[in-house]
């Protein structure tokens, strides 16, 4: 049996895990969010993470190994994020990982974010692991990537696709900064959407996408959402453009109009890639974006009308978690792969 403990902190939150081989179950996880910290500014500020993640760091593994009833002599091997993420975040796990890796005398085992959430369609919600049929899509979309992948096994996976412009996760954030709502905004523009039961009120252009290539482009949504607001006089543009004139209605029927939209685009790649590829045999749908419902349930239409599997990660381990990090990391440690503790963060071993 190994236990592989797994640590993330490229981007605001802190979290860790431990995967039990034996069992292929997460048997712990636990995170510190820091959403309040970074509300007030709409976005996240690098250097407020990184010392709030310095701060957290060791509480965070010290309550994750508690709560999986081990110590730190029971580890295995310890995973961690080292890329792509912001610096200042990704260096506060990574140096901890390797204090904890050099103490304890187990192997280093750094992961790429992105492997992290592409396979984390692996995880059922409490934590065992589910085996899916390869080849297969597997759609990330969160707040810093929009990328789509052919998944061949497990660790193995090319990406074919990506966006142009802003992440999917991002789009959200953007719209629901300007219609006055907290951050992240995905969640609340899914919950303004569901009150009026996701009609398409507004129409906003699809982008047109190429037909060579998988690219999302979700800028022009958000310019068109600008300007078509400021064109019905909701709001004036401007260098500090305001909103005073925005209604509860009317922020239910944008918010609204644009989850339909970004479905639309997504269920719209999705039907190309199936019909490219036919040997795919199902589509992942993974990272923050993959919270939402709406998206969720318009996938598994599709895939079910196209006869493919559709698997969706829980929504405990579609934002940033160490959930995914521990499993990736265990497929390593099976393989024998680890780094040297010399290593910088921008060398993985999935
Ligand atoms: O994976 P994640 O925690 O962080 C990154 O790696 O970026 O994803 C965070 C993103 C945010 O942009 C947030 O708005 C989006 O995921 N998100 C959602 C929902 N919940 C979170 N987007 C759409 N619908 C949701 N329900
Ligand atoms: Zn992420």
């Amino acid at each position: 049996m190994a236990l592989i403990l797994g640590i993330e902190s490229s981007c605001d939150d802190i979290a860790a895990a431990v995967y039990d081989t034996e069992q292929q179950q997460i048997i712990a996880h636990h995170l510190f969010s820091q959403i309040s910290l970074h509300e007030l500014y709409g976005g996240v500020v690098p250097e407020i993470a990184s010392r709030a993640h310095l701060a957290q760091v060791e509480p965070v593994v010290a309550m994750t190994l508690h709560k999986a009833g081990i110590t730190s002599a029971d580890l295995s091997a310890v995973a961690v994020t080292n890329q792509p993420g912001l610096a200042g975040s990704l260096l506060v796990g990574f140096s901890f990982a390797k204090a904890l890796a050099w103490a304890r005398n187990i192997p280093l085992l750094p992961v790429n974010h992105l492997a992290g959430h592409i396979f984390s369609s692996h995880l059922l919600d409490d934590g065992s692991f589910r085996p899916l049929a390869y080849p297969h899509l597997a759609i990330s979309a969160s707040g810093g990537h929009s990328s789509v992948y052919r998944v061949s096994a497990f660790g193995e996976y090319t990406e074919i696709g990506n966006t142009l412009d802003d992440a999917a996760g991002e789009a959200f954030d953007k719209i629901a900064k300007l219609l006055g709502l907290g951050y992240p905004g995905g969640a609340q523009i899914e919950k303004l959407a569901a009150e009026v039961n996701f009609q398409d009120f507004f129409k906003y252009p699809r982008t047109k996408q190429k037909s060579s290539g998988y690219f999302f482009s979700f800028s022009g949504l958000k310019t068109a959402i600008l300007y078509d607001l400021a064109k019905r006089g909701y709001i004036e543009l401007g260098a500090n453009t305001r909103t005073p004139l925005l209604t509860e209605t009317v922020r239910q029927q944008v918010a609204s109009s644009m989850l339909v939209c970004v479905g639309d685009i997504f269920v719209h790649m999705v039907h190309r890639i199936l019909r490219d590829m036919p040997d795919l045999q199902g589509c992942a749908f993974v990272g923050g974006v993959a919270c939402n419902q709406y998206l969720r349930t318009r996938l598994t239409n599709l895939c079910n009308a196209e006869n493919r599997f559709f698997a969706a990660s829980p929504r405990c381990f579609s934002t940033d978690n160490g959930a995914m990090i521990a499993l990736v990391g265990a497929h390593a440690f099976a393989r024998g792969v680890s780094a040297p503790l010399s290593c910088d963060i921008f060398q993985s071993v999935e």
